[in-house]
């Protein structure tokens, strides 16, 4: 089921032969609604990766946990809560703290922090998710005892710097259950955490590599074998020319020669 297909979509009708559970999904939102909702919400999630969280969100079941590393004003955070089933807990964690902010805001947004935090409690709040959701406001090295041992989704898009990275990924990775998700934004375009990805998961034999949408990429948790592990590996190396593409297209728009980034396919803006 995907959030692009409407005659299966969570808030379609039910069809013949359905199942209660179908007829619990479909008195839930639909996507189309809930993206427009989030339009005024600043971040830097595109449609397609929305849908991507919807869908992976959607199909959880009641009992089942979602982390969030890195929220910001809640635009991801309002959309995993709204597609996933009433029963699954959702944890944020953000620390507001004015670092790692959002592309070329690293350091030094302690005041606009305040209000980051602020402005994610009052966008939770007027989609309805407020109460869904377990807010954390740490660094994720700190919160890694207060979520659950097992999680069957996990979306990081925090620090995207090669050590604090790498550090979501070595704590945070090995809670994804058997049979769950790994989402990981701005891969193959922020460089640091980009390395932070190869490092961990090129090699693997616990992920297996299922795609992207633009630099959200998807990691299922599975069991590998030897042979997996080498196309495994493959398909991951394959994404070295889209990485290289987007440092290409970032250099270009920080040399003030964002209208050649369409040579590159871009538009002129930061790939996300
Ligand atoms: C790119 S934004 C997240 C955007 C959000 N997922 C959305 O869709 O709107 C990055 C966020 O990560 C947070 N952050 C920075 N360092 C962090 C850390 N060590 N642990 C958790 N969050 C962190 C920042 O405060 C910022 O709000």
């Amino acid at each position: 089921m995907t959030a692009t297909d409407t005659a299966a979509s969570p808030g379609g009708e039910a069809r013949p032969g359905s199942t209660a559970r179908d007829a619990t999904r479909a008195a839930r939102p639909t996507f189309d609604p809930v993206f427009r909702s989030i339009a005024d919400v600043q971040g830097w999630m595109t449609r397609d990766q929305a849908c991507r969280l919807w869908d992976r969100a959607s199909e959880l079941d009641p009992g089942d946990a979602i982390v969030e590393i890195g929220s910001f004003h809640g635009r991801s955070a309002i959309v995993l809560a709204s597609a996933s089933p009433a029963g699954v807990s959702i944890f944020t964690i953000d620390p507001h703290g004015g670092n790692d902010r959002g592309p070329h805001e690293f350091e030094g947004y302690e005041q606009e922090a305040e209000q980051d935090h602020d402005i994610f409690l009052a966008n939770l709040e007027a989609a309805g998710v407020r109460e869904r959701i377990t807010h954390l406001r740490k660094y994720s090295s700190d919160a890694v005892d207060e979520v659950p041992g097992q999680v069957e989704l996990l979306y990081i898009d925090g620090a995207h710097r090669f050590a604090p990275a790498l550090e979501d990924l070595r704590n945070y990775r090995d809670r994804v259950a058997l049979g769950g998700t790994l989402l990981v934004h701005d891969s193959y375009s922020a460089w640091g955490l980009t390395l932070a990805l190869f490092a961990t998961m090129a090699l693997t034999g616990k992920f297996r590599y299922v795609g992207r949408s633009q630099t959200m990429t998807q990691f299922d948790r599975v069991d590998l074998t030897p042979a997996d592990r080498a196309a495994n590996c493959i398909r991951q190396l394959l994404e070295v020319p889209f990485f290289l593409r987007n440092l290409m297209i970032k250099v270009l728009i920080k040399a003030r020669l964002a209208p050649v980034t369409r040579l590159l396919g871009g538009n002129g803006e930061w790939p996300y």
